[in-house]
């Protein structure tokens, strides 16, 4: 089994940074310290608001990346202004997320199968321009297979009703986490590479990444609030091992 990547999302250092419309911090120095603490590619996600991650930030970070031989990881929604500058800037991957202006994140998986006719053929212009196109969704079997149709090499499953639920305490949370392996299998046997990510903290890591099929996690929220009290390089540090901890045992 190949080693679990870690793709380190810097939205929050932008977050940050726009509170005070300053210089700083600077995503670009997030970017560096993650590459070098071990991440295996850099997240970030250009909203419609620009809330946080501007388009100069993406400019920037598809050069350090590229530089850097890491991935970048372009979330977007599925508009053509955002399909205009992943076509642009032509970013490893790009993570098809739902977007909705009053939500404080984005809050659970895009309806592919509900806009099949219109994520098609973004999907179709994305490939051909040889990004990698993921589809952030529910871990729910129907959404999988409608990715699978619409062309995306790669579904990422949301973690954060899990995650939710594991913080809270909810007698929920076993039936979340085999939901998510339940449809991580499902989506490997329909021949999708699985990435997870929203809410993982240090507590949900390890469940998450004991899944076999996931190739991939990304985190944001939680270590750039772990920086602020021990640094960012540490709070990764940390995150990594446990990955690493979850993976021992599992089938080679
Ligand atoms: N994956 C996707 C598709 C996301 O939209 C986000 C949040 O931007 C994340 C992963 C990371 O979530 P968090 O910031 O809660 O770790």
């Amino acid at each position: 089994m190949s080693r679990l990547r870690l793709g380190v999302n810097i939205d929050h250092v932008a977050t940050i940074r726009n509170a005070r419309g300053a210089a700083y911090p600077d995503p670009m120095r997030a970017a560096e310290l993650a590459i070098g603490a071990g991440a295996d590619g850099i997240t970030a996600h250009l909203r419609e608001d620009r809330r946080h991650i501007s388009d100069a930030d993406i400019e920037a970070l598809a050069v350090i990346t590229r530089k850097r031989g890491q991935p970048l990881n372009f979330e977007m929604a599925v508009t053509s202004e955002m399909e205009t500058i992943a076509l642009r800037h032509l970013p490893h991957a790009a993570c098809l997320v739902p977007e909705r202006r009053e939500e404080v994140t984005t809050e659970g998986g895009l309806d592919v199968a509900g806009a099949h006719n219109t994520i098609a053929p973004v999907v179709r212009r994305l490939v051909d321009a040889g990004i990698r196109v993921s589809c952030f969704v529910d871990a729910v079997p129907e959404q999988v297979a409608a990715a699978k149709s619409v062309g995306a090499q790669v579904v990422e499953l949301t973690t954060g009703f899990y995650c939710d639920a594991v913080r809270d305490r909810s007698p929920e949370a076993p039936a979340l986490l085999e939901r998510l392996r339940v449809t991580a299998r499902e989506a490997h046997r329909l021949g999708l590479e699985v990435h997870a990510g929203h809410g993982i903290d240090y507590e949900t890591v390890k469940a998450v990444a004991a899944i076999p099929e996931v190739a991939e996690l990304n985190i944001g929220h939680f270590l750039i609030g772990e920086a602020i009290f021990v640094g960012l390089v540490p709070a990764i540090q940390r995150m990594r091992t446990l990955m690493d901890e979850a993976r021992v045992g599992l089938a080679a």
